[in-house]
């Protein structure tokens, strides 16, 4: 088992990307790889490589490299993919229905079991095989199933009263796509923060880097 409670955050961020290329590797049938070939696939280098594998108690050998099967199934565990936490998701617009559709919840740990929408035109709607509930019936559902793991796609106003009652019915983490930083209010719980405009500005100040001394403005 690991012993990743002392790991650091840049680790464990990195985690997602080695369990998604030996996921890669290991459909490609590939058993074996060395720490030199995987920095080059990810454009890493091999000591980091070594060095965030060691945090876990190093799954390679000497001249033999990793076990790709292996390390896929230790680092999945280590990130908790084996556990299919149940899974709710509050806003089924059109961002928590892309969400319900295209995230593949059961092979990153998770599974979706409730939609929820205070609009009351979308009760009933099937999304990817599930049916939106109408969130009165939030309450009744969490003590039935006790959901682990809230998605949030809901405007960052109601955000702050959902999470509160969340919370109360037994919530434990979040991935929160709405503008509100709930890590704010709650610090026993786990919060994951989702902006994409973020994601698309750490690009432009990229292209901004790259371009510097050329026009900007292309309009
Ligand atoms: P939308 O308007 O299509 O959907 C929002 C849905 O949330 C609606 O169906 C509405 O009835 C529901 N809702 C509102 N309050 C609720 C509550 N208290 N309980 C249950 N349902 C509730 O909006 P869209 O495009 O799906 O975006 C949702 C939110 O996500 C927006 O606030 C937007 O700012 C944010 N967003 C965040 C992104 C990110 O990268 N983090 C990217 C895109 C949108």
């Amino acid at each position: 088992m690991s012993k990743n409670g002392s790991i650091s955050a840049s680790v464990i961020k990195r985690l997602p990307r080695y369990y998604r290329f030996l996921g890669e590797l290991k459909k490609n049938g590939v058993e074996r790889i060395s720490s030199r070939e995987l920095s080059e696939k990810m454009k890493l280098t091999a000591s980091q490589i070594r060095q965030d594998l060691n945090c876990f108690g190093g799954f390679g050998q000497q001249g033999y490299g990793y076990h790709v099967e292996s390390l896929h199934s230790e680092i999945g565990k280590i990130l908790g993919v084996e556990r299919h936490f149940r899974t709710i998701l509050i806003g089924a617009g059109n961002l928590g229905k892309a969400i319900a559709l295209h995230i593949n919840f059961e092979t990153r740990g998770c599974k979706l079991m409730g939609i929820f929408d205070a609009k009351p035109s979308l009760t009933g709607e099937q999304v990817g095989g599930i049916a939106i509930r109408h969130t009165d019936e939030l309450e009744d559902f969490c003590r039935e199933n006790s959901p682990v793991v809230a998605v949030l796609c809901i405007p960052k106003a109601n955000t702050q009263a959902i999470a509160e009652k969340l919370v109360s019915l037994g919530i434990k983490a979040f991935w929160n796509f709405s503008h509100y930083d709930l890590s704010i209010d709650y610090e026993d719980i786990v919060v994951e923060n989702v902006h994409l405009g973020d994601s698309l500005l750490t690009l432009t100040y990229g292209a901004n880097i790259i371009t510097s001394g050329e026009e900007e403005d292309q309009t």
